[in-house]
């Protein structure tokens, strides 16, 4: 389906109304390869909710759930919120850093991960905890993060 024809299908069944901007973008993101919002996709949502571009833009980068930039295949997102980050988080974005040999906000060459922070992902009792994609992870340590990314490698071979 192209861009355009997906971007009308969702502003349709959400609302063309301008409350509707985050959820559409969103939505849009959530039914993109890469999981991102391009700057076609941008401009076709504003030129549909009649909002300037400028603020269409703004929302979607003021967001840390929302990426104006193409993601892997597996989204990898460290919770930096409290609990988390004083039962380790630290060391769980160090750890990820260094098997994956990128920074956090980075995607890695092969296109299979990227490393993002996020606020609370609503799994405190088990921190420092993480999500890829749509799983949660929690009680993390340095083994177990080895052999979580070992499990997803094997899967691509
Ligand atoms: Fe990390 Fe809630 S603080 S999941």
């Amino acid at each position: 389906m192209d861009l355009k024809k997906k971007v009308l299908d969702i502003i349709k069944n959400k609302g063309e109304t301008p409350d509707k901007l985050l959820e559409i973008l969103l939505e849009v993101q959530n039914k993109t390869k890469g999981k991102y919002l391009s700057e076609e996709a941008l401009i076709i949502i504003s030129n549909e909710l009649k909002i300037p571009l400028s603020k269409v833009y703004g929302v979607a980068t003021f967001y840390s759930m929302i990426s104006t930039k193409k993601r892997g295949k597996y989204l990898i997102q460290i919770c930096n919120s409290s609990p988390c980050y004083l039962n380790g988080g630290k060391m769980v974005a160090k750890t990820f850093e260094k098997l994956l040999n990128i920074k956090v906000g980075e995607t890695t060459k092969d296109n299979l991960f990227t490393l993002e922070y996020t606020s609370c992902i609503g799994a405190c009792d088990i921190a420092p905890a993480i999500k890829i994609n749509d799983e949660y992870y929690g009680n993390l340590t340095p083994e177990k993060i080895k052999s979580l990314l070992n499990v997803l490698r094997e899967e691509e071979c």
